[in-house]
């Protein structure tokens, strides 16, 4: 299927490893000019070569640490000088932060800055050019809801979904669409500091109908439809891959 992401460009935050490094290297190999961005530059110069070797479209590297304050407008206005222009703009930086029940205000902190407000304010440099341009696809990763302990990456992702749904109303009449793509548990760092591979095991033969973790390149396959011009109709959504994980009815 033709996905019509050809000459498209595409900013892609979290793309030094794990999930957004296999989105980012899926809508290059798909025709889209990425501008990957995180902190880690030798990972970064690792994602522009295997994306090159593959045939992909060669991406534009930022390293950026995403919680200094002025990272959405640095990394935009990066993006905007390599690119010219914007069509899609995935929000995937972020981590998994245990709390305690009783944790401090920095704990909190931390993720309502990594995991909420930079998506928002990245989000927000963007938006007038999108509707200006009157197009534009927002995709953010997001949170499993189903956790039962204490997280501060859930809270503040749910706070991410309330906010695009939000948006998405607001902005359809632009042409812009605003998705989540819910993962389960995808084997990724971010993961594999919780699960060895015994518990892995086990979890997934208790919790997951398809029996085990998803690998990055699973979400990369959803995230791609998901921005491309095939998803017209698709907005405001909660898209999970997660392989049956979730057993809520809607
Ligand atoms: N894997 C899962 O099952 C799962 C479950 C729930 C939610 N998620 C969400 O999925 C997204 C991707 O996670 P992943 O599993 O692929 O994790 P990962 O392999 O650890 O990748 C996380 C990415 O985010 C970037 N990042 C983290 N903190 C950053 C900061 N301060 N500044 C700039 N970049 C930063 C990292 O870049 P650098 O290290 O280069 O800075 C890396 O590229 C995250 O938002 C995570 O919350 C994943």
């Amino acid at each position: 299927m033709d996905l019509y992401l050809k000459g498209k460009t595409a900013v892609v935050t979290g793309a030094s490893q794990g999930i957004g490094r296999a989105v980012a290297k899926e809508l290059a190999l798909e025709g889209v000019k990425v501008f990957v961005t995180g902190r880690n530059e030798a990972l970064l110069q690792e994602v522009k070569e295997e994306i090159i070797a593959a045939g992909g479209a060669e991406p534009v590297t930022f390293a950026q640490d995403f919680v200094a304050p002025d990272a959405a407008q640095k990394i935009a206005a990066a993006a905007f000088a390599a690119l010219g222009s914007v069509d899609i703009l995935v929000n995937n930086a972020g981590r998994s932060n245990p709390l305690d029940i009783v944790a401090s205000d920095e704990g909190w902190g931390a993720s309502m800055i990594l995991d909420f407000e930079r998506h928002r304010q990245l989000t927000q440099q963007f938006l007038p050019h999108f509707i200006e341009r009157k197009q534009g696809a927002i995709l953010n990763t997001i949170s499993t809801f189903e956790l039962r302990v204490m997280n501060g990456s859930a809270v503040y992702k749910a706070a991410l979904v309330a906010w695009s749904k939000q948006l998405a109303g607001e902005v359809g009449k632009y042409g812009i669409r605003v998705n989540n793509l819910q993962p389960g548990l995808i084997d990724t760092e971010n993961v594999r500091r919780f699960f060895n591979e015994e518990e892995r095991k086990a979890f997934a033969a208790q919790q997951i109908p398809l029996g085990d973790f998803g690998e990055a390149q699973d979400m990369a396959n959803m995230a791609t439809f998901l921005v491309s011009p095939r998803a017209k109709y698709v907005t405001g959504s909660i898209v999970a891959v997660d392989g049956g994980m979730r057993h809520s009815a809607f």
